[in-house]
């Protein structure tokens, strides 16, 4: 399903927490909105839900204005994920999971078997987690349930506020990584809230900058990172040059620029480092500083040589030629 906000407004009394608001999300895409707090994040998200009815201006699902449909049948097709979770205190793991699918009037047989597959899905093993009480889980543990929770009734559409807000950076980095893998299989359209930039940059496909109830810009984040405006200059920080290459892998940017040699590099003698395909450019740099090289021969996972990563690649990176 499509999204859009078409000059949407919140105002407060005097105060507009979003200040005519525009922007359309594709099928299947993964809109990030970031930006400083109280910049009207979780104002725009919710009100595609309808928890909160634009002032102005309106919002659209699949070209329908949210206002005319009705709240039921809108959430339906809308998982929502907040950050501390929400899991209803007197129901397990899996009554939690199968709460909206029981609503919904599904049988208990495909309850059952939707709640083991959801489990699964978050990497949670179901004879483990079933029966568990939300007060005995992990940070993390409780956020895959909250995920799994929104996924039940397998929703085109999903919002998230900062739902891996509240866990610790080696968690969160995981909940990350395996919100990309879920999200790989199930091509949903996703508007996700942080107020992490590096997180933003690692999960969206587009990124949207808010502030002060504004949309600054809305970019893809090789592209938002390029961006000359003050504001978003201050925000992607001084270090926006390392972020860009964290942002690239190896194996890309050796396929654009580098042909693959026949042979691979073989004893030829000239480069010593090797850097997988799979790692990111940031690291690269990282490895070349540290081995005192300007080249390296990347090896795919497997260890077959693949092609020269040099010193001159990551600075056409750095500096955004050729980033997408
Ligand atoms: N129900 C409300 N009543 C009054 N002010 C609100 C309400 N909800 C949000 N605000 C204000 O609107 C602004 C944007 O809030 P919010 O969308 O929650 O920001 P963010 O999610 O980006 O931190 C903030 O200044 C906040 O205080
Ligand atoms: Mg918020």
């Amino acid at each position: 399903m499509t999204l859009e906000w078409r000059n949407a407004s919140k105002a407060y009394g005097k105060k507009r927490a979003v200040n005519d608001f525009s922007l359309e999300v594709p099928k299947g895409e993964l809109l990030v909105l970031v930006g400083p707090s109280g910049c009207g994040k979780t104002t725009s998200l919710r009100m595609i839900n309808r928890l909160v009815d634009p002032s102005s201006g309106k919002i659209l699902v699949d070209g329908r204005d949210v206002s005319e449909i009705p709240v039921t049948e809108l959430r339906r097709h809308i998982g929502y994920v907040i950050q501390q979770v929400g899991l209803f205190p007197h129901m397990n793991v899996a009554e939690n999971i199968g709460a909206v699918p029981r609503l919904l009037k599904w049988n208990k047989v495909k309850i059952q078997a939707r709640v083991r597959e959801l489990l699964d899905l978050v990497g949670l093993p179901a004879d483990d987690y079933s029966e568990a009480w939300p007060a005995h889980l992990s940070g993390g543990e409780a956020q895959r349930v909250g995920v799994a929770r929104a996924l039940a009734a397998d929703p085109p559409i999903l919002l998230m506020d900062e739902p891996f807000g509240a866990v610790d950076p080696l968690t969160r980095e995981v909940l990350q990584r395996e919100f990309l893998r879920i999200r790989s299989t199930l091509k949903k359209t996703v508007v996700f809230v942080t107020h992490d930039l590096d997180e933003a940059i690692r999960l969206g496909d587009c990124i949207a900058v808010m502030n002060g109830g504004r949309l600054v810009a809305a970019a893809a984040p090789g592209e938002l990172l390029l961006n000359a405006n003050p504001f978003i200059r201050d925000f992607t920080g001084e270090d926006r040059a390392l972020r860009r290459l964290a942002r690239l892998s190896v194996g890309d940017t050796i396929g654009q620029t580098t042909p693959i040699a026949p042979g691979g590099y073989g004893d030829s003698g000239t480069p010593t480092g090797l850097i997988r395909t799979d790692a990111t450019l940031k690291e690269a740099l990282s490895l070349m500083l540290e081995a005192g090289e300007s080249s390296l021969n990347a090896v795919s996972p497997s260890g077959r040589h693949m092609g020269k990563l040099t010193m001159e690649n990551l600075l056409e990176n750095a500096a955004g030629i050729g980033v997408s």
